[in-house]
Parts: structure tokens; sequence; C-alpha cells
């Protein structure tokens, strides 16, 4: 069945790049676009696996990114999600598949802040500026510009990162990274501890940053609703070893989601059975409910409430039998 679509949702399924029925509201009035063709992958991943001594992390990991889309990773904890950005950000040696990234710059922003605690958070949002041989004064009033953007006064950002709350040190990591502007931006559980105030203002300012300059990221995220308002695509991953259980494309334009549309598709992303199983909640005696299982493209008849969101790009390598009970 590789290759077949299936939905999660009540709207038609819909083939990657085709055009919805104009008639369809949940798809094509109330949501604009439909899932789009992307463009061809600037990176590409083929095969990646990675062990820490006799220890399998990650095996098998197929993944691309195209200019301009966000692509997030979800995952449960320990299986592997970060140890995959640090092979595609280079931190860690290749030992097994390919990565090739043709993006022209790449930025990263990891799971800790890993800021310089010798220097103001001002000089640690200027310090890529500054290898690029950036004048001191511009570095500054970039540094301070972002900052702003970010919710960091000038006060904060003449703080050494000691002084700094931990979600001011992630939001100068961030600043760190896109005052870089890169093409590429590897993000880590970045608003992890923020308020949902400023994680919406940082949502907004991210999705400038792609519509002004093109930028791709490729996010790790903990918190399903934030990858169902983020992304073009969600690679599901499982544990032990490390690897992508489910991609889903969906549907329309990141920036133009709105609340309403949010909720009800990461409802129906957690009815999804390979989801629930990556996440243990088929653990918590929470029965799946069977027409809200995978389905061809036959069978969407049947499915409820959902928001019609999604098309599930490929068929999940097999799971371990006892995965499917939930
Ligand atoms: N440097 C290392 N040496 C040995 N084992 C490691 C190392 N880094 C990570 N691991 C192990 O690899 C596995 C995957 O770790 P990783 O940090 O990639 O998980 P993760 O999916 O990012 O988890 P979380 O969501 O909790 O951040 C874990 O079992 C971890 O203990
Ligand atoms: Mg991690």
């Amino acid at each position: 069945m590789a290759g077949a679509a299936g939905v999660i949702g009540i709207a038609p399924p819909v083939r990657i790049g085709e055009r919805p029925d104009a008639t369809d509201p949940a798809g094509a009035q109330k949501h604009g676009a439909p899932i789009a063709a992307r463009p061809e992958p600037e990176l590409k991943l083929s095969g990646v696996g990675h062990a820490f001594g006799p220890s399998a992390v990650l095996e098998g990991v197929e993944l691309s990114v195209s200019r301009g889309e966000t692509v997030a990773l979800v995952g449960p904890s320990g299986c592997g999600k970060t140890t995959l950005l640090h092979l595609v950000a280079g931190l860690l040696p290749l030992r097994e598949g390919a990565i090739e990234n043709r993006f022209a710059s790449t930025a990263c922003m990891f799971q800790q802040p890993r800021l310089l605690p010798w220097k103001t958070a001002r000089e640690n949002v200027a310090l890529g500026l500054k290898a690029r041989g950036v004048a001191r004064a511009e570095r500054a009033g970039r540094a301070d510009e972002l900052g702003r953007r970010l919710g960091l006064s000038a006060q904060d950002l003449a703080k050494f990162p000691h002084e700094l709350s931990g979600g001011m040190q992630s939001r100068v990591a961030l600043a760190r990274a896109l005052v870089l502007d890169p093409q590429l931006l590897l993000l880590d559980e970045p608003f992890v501890s923020l308020d949902i105030g400023l994680k919406a203002e940082l949502y907004a300012l991210l999705a400038e940053h792609q519509a002004s300059r093109g930028m791709a990221v490729l996010m790790i995220t903990h918190d399903l609703m934030e990858a169902v308002r983020l992304s073009n695509r969600i690679l599901v991953m499982v544990a032990e070893p490390g690897r992508i259980a489910r991609r889903l494309a969906l549907r329309g334009d990141p920036a133009r989601r709105d609340d309403d549309w949010v909720y009800r598709s990461t409802a129906a992303l957690l009815r999804d059975e390979v989801v629930r199983l990556s996440f243990g909640l088929h653990k918590a005696g929470v029965a799946c409910e069977p027409a809200l299982r995978v389905v061809g493209p036959g069978a969407i008849a049947d499915l409820g409430t959902a928001a019609g969101a999604f098309a599930i790009e490929d068929d999940p390598p097999a799971t371990k039998p006892s995965a499917h009970r939930c």
C-alpha cells in the first residue's frame, strides 16, 4: 500500500498538489489552499541510523525539507529527535545513511540554550554576526531589534545568561539563530518554557521570517497542537529504535489557520492509532474508534467530526504487533 493516501477527517481525500473541491467548505473555503505540491527538497536524509555504543537510537530515517516549509518532528521522549537534529546540524558524525543539505545556510536552536555565560544576552544574539564580520554598531542594532520582537528589552539584553529566566534564555537562543537569516532553521523545542501570549508572538515572527525570506524550518516539539498550528508536514516518530512511523501533510497555509481549526485538527490527530502509539496513549485505556483509524480514501464517510486536516503521505513501516492495540 505504499503511496496510498489516507486521510483523517471528513473532507474528501486530496492528493498532494491537487486542488480541493471548491464546494468543500472545510478544505477549500475555510482553510484556503490545499496541500501544496512541494518544491524539490533541499535537505534530504536517506536511511539515517545512529547508535550510542551498542544501543541503536535511530534506524532507517528518511526525511526531506523543501524551501519555505515547516516540518515538525514529534515523538516520545528519548526516541532520538535531538540526536536526529544533531546529525543534520553536523554535530554528530554520520555513520549510517546519507544527509544532503543544499540550503545555503543553516542555523540551530538547541534544546538547551547553550549561551556563553561570560557574554551579555545582546552579545550572545550577535555572536554569529560578529563571526561574519558585521560591524559592532550594526550587530547591536540588529540584536536589539530582534530582541524587541522577541519580547526582550534593552535592559534584558544587557544581562548575563544567569540573570535571565529560562524562557528569556530560550528567546535569546532563538534570536541568535534568527539574526543570521538562515535558509534552514533547526529548532529543538523552541517554545517550551513560554507563556501562550509570547508563544503566539513568536509563531507570528517565525511565519513572517518564512514569508519574507522563504526560510525552511525543521522543528522538534512535544506539543502536538503547536505542530498542527505551524507545520506543513508532521513526522511522527516511535522509539526503540527511533524511526518515522507516520508522515502527515497538512492542508492549507499555516499562517491562515485559526484556533478552531487547530483544536479540531489536533483532536483528530490524537485519534490516529499511530500517533496514540507514539505517545503511549494506547496504554491509557482509551479506545481508538475503529472508524477513526487511518483509512483509505474509500472509507472516509465514516469519519465523524474532525477537520479533514491531513493527508497521510505514505503508510508507516510495520510496527511491533502489540503496538497496534489501542
Ligand atoms: N551523547 C549520548 N551518549 C549516549 N546516549 C545518548 C547520548 N545522547 C542521547 N543518548 C540517548 O539516545 C536516546 C535518544 O536521545 P535524544 O536526546 O535524541 O531523545 P529525544 O527524542 O530528543 O528526547 P526528548 O524528547 O526527551 O528530548 C536516549 O536514550 C538517550 O539516552
Ligand atoms: Mg530532545
